[in-house]
């Protein structure tokens, strides 16, 4: 595995690689990373000839309060990871070089961006369709690989490469858990033991709405005030939206149908934790 830093550099990897024939699988990620990043790596590894992870914390994508200068880092762990996990490529740029004196262009995709997590912090979505952008075009990937943990960057990173006609492919990866139902999530680490037993709401809450959708309930409403009573049952934990959308749309539905997805972002304490379920899967 080779790290580079320098975004010429990478490009000239990557036009390399293309020039010899080779696909081109890419990772990209803010680091720390844990099961979930290397399920990721796993099937980038089997769809791509050369693997390339990036890891870059974007200063874009967190507004003014939120946890950027905290954000976990341990460069020389995660380069170990990817390593074992069969990276060809870390890419680790520094802002300065992303984001120079000047920079004034940005990415920004409407209407899915506006709920949900868009609606809770400002300016998010912008950082990350940006970046995103920007790597596309310095690591020139041919299959590109994201999680469902986070559903909605999903959509809109797929409704932005289809709109831009950006000649990549995507990959939407299930989520992975803790033996506990746990997501894992670079943020878990800011959970104290308690919080970290509190934090199972999530998963639970999950596991009562598919419950109630297959014993029969329809109601959107009455799926919701459930969770919203178990929920709050936790002494650190505060709802910042809890919803059920169409899992195309994200639009909120008022009853369930094959397509509902429920979708939510709760702090426990002071750490926000995103869950999501489709309700009629597996
Ligand atoms: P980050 O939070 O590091 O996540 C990188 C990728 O790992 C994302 O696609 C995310 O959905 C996926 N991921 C995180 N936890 C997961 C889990 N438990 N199971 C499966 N996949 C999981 O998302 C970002 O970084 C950034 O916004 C980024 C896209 C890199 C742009 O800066």
């Amino acid at each position: 595995m080779i790290i580079i830093n320098d975004i010429r550099i990478m490009q000239e990897r990557s036009r390399a690689a293309r020039l010899k024939g080779e696909r081109i699988a890419f990772v990209p990620t803010m680091g720390f990373l844990h099961a979930g990043h290397l399920s990721l790596l796993q099937e980038g590894r089997r769809r791509g000839d050369l693997l390339v992870l990036s890891i870059f914390v974007n200063p874009t994508q967190f507004g003014a309060g939120e946890d950027f200068a905290s954000y976990p880092r341990d460069l020389a762990a995660d380069a170990e990871l990817a390593r074992r996990a069969g990276v060809d490529v870390l890419f680790a740029p520094e802002a300065p070089q992303m984001y120079p004196a000047g920079y004034a262009t940005y990415v920004d995709v409407e209407g899915l961006t506006e709920t949900l997590c868009g609606a809770s912090r400002p300016g998010h979505f912008r950082g990350v369709t940006t970046v995103v952008t920007k790597l596309f075009n310095i690591v020139a990937p041919d299959v590109a690989l994201f999680g469902c943990k986070d559903f909605q960057q999903l959509a809109v990173i797929r409704c932005m490469s289809a709109d831009l006609n950006l000649p990549v492919e995507i990959v939407g990866m299930p989520i992975v858990r803790e033996p506990d139902g746990l997501a894992l999530s670079s943020r878990n680490v800011y959970l104290s033991v308690g919080q970290r037993q509190q934090a199972l709401v999530l998963s639970r809450g999950i596991a009562r709405a598919r419950e109630l959708a297959r014993s029969g309930v329809e109601s959107v409403g009455e799926i919701l005030a459930v969770l919203r009573a178990l929920i709050e049952e936790q002494a650190e934990a505060r709802i910042d939206y809890l919803q059920i959308c169409h899992q195309q749309t994200l639009q909120e539905q008022e009853r369930l149908d094959a397509d509902s997805v429920l979708l939510m972002a709760v702090f426990i304490g002071k750490t926000r934790l995103l869950d999501n379920a489709l309700l009629f899967s597996r």
